[in-house]
């Protein structure tokens, strides 16, 4: 019988984190991450924890299956999100440094299962040693509704990392999204490629409270990534793969717009992408860059 940690999206949740951690994106206990499991997923977490009659079995022989306490208590989000009712996520444990999480996943992460109501969770795996879910976790749920209805359940996860020069953008650009956006945007030819919605932006505030959830959700029905002014950046996508890579190329926009402001000695450049460029680089990939960023 399988471990949980060894599944497949497990594995590939833990790549994410561990590539954060590599990046220098998490320092101490910054960031935290959750992915919406697939019914195939759900299945194969049950089969692991020798719940319901999974079309894998159990071979003979095998360890006693783990408990899942189908009566655990139910603890409020504070928040309601219906449309995710009965799902499950994988989510990184509050204070759990995303360095640990290849060594210690059943500590680092855990699953929990939403209320039908979405207004709630339950621990189904994970969170050793009396952890539970991150302090973000209402604005992961929240957000995860709105991408799901956004996209026709396509995107599936939530990445939420700490880089330094994300920070530095926050200083010294003003909070607004049109600003950051043509920022980054003019940087590199992929960045309108890569995220032509443009990068949506919140203020000051404070970190795992339901303000900064429900800013994070309705910035969300428009943008794949957020940044939250003076914290961090909050990327969405549907694979482990594609919303790191999301958060990359941002970061490394944000790196050549720091490199090029300390060449100038000022944002002053000599010459950025224009913007009837960008619109000529968005065409030639069938893409329409957000028109209230140009
Ligand atoms: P958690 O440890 O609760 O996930 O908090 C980390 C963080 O980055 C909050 O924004
Ligand atoms: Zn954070």
């Amino acid at each position: 019988m399988s471990q949980v940690a060894d599944l497949e999206f497990v594995q590939d949740f833990i790549r994410m984190c561990e590539g954060g951690w590599r990046q220098g994106w998490h320092e101490r206990n910054g960031g935290n991450a959750s992915y919406r499991l697939t019914l195939e997923d759900i299945e194969a977490v049950k089969a692991c924890l020798g719940l319901g009659g999974h079309a894998f079995g159990f071979a003979v022989g095998a360890p006693e299956p783990a408990a899942f306490d189908e009566s655990g208590e139910w603890v409020s989000l504070g928040v309601e999100a219906p449309t995710l009712g009965g799902e499950w996520l994988l989510i990184t444990a509050t204070g759990s440094f995303m360095q640990n999480v290849a060594r210690l996943p059943e500590q680092c992460l855990g699953i929990i299962e939403l209320s039908e109501a979405g207004d709630a969770y339950r621990m189904v795996w994970g969170f050793e040693g009396d952890g539970r879910p991150t302090s973000e976790v209402s604005g992961h749920v929240l957000i995860h509704e709105r991408k799901k209805a956004a996209t026709q359940g396509a995107f599936r996860v939530v990445y939420h990392c700490h880089p330094t020069v994300i920070n530095a953008l926050g200083l010294a650009l003003p909070h607004d999204a049109r600003e950051i956006t043509r920022a980054l945007w003019k940087t590199m030819t992929e960045c309108v490629i890569v995220f032509p919605e443009g990068v949506g932006v919140v203020g000051c505030l404070v970190p795992g409270s339901l303000e900064l959830a429900r800013a994070t959700a309705e910035a969300a029905g428009e943008h794949n990534a957020i940044i939250w002014a003076h914290h961090g950046l909050c990327a969405t996508s549907s694979t482990c793969d594609e919303a790191f890579g999301l958060a990359h190329v941002i970061v490394k926009a944000a790196q050549i717009y720091e490199s090029a402001c300390t060449l100038c000695a000022g944002p002053y450049f000599r010459q950025a992408i224009s913007d009837e460029d960008l619109l000529r680089i968005a065409e030639a990939y069938g893409l329409t860059p957000n028109p209230k960023y140009l």
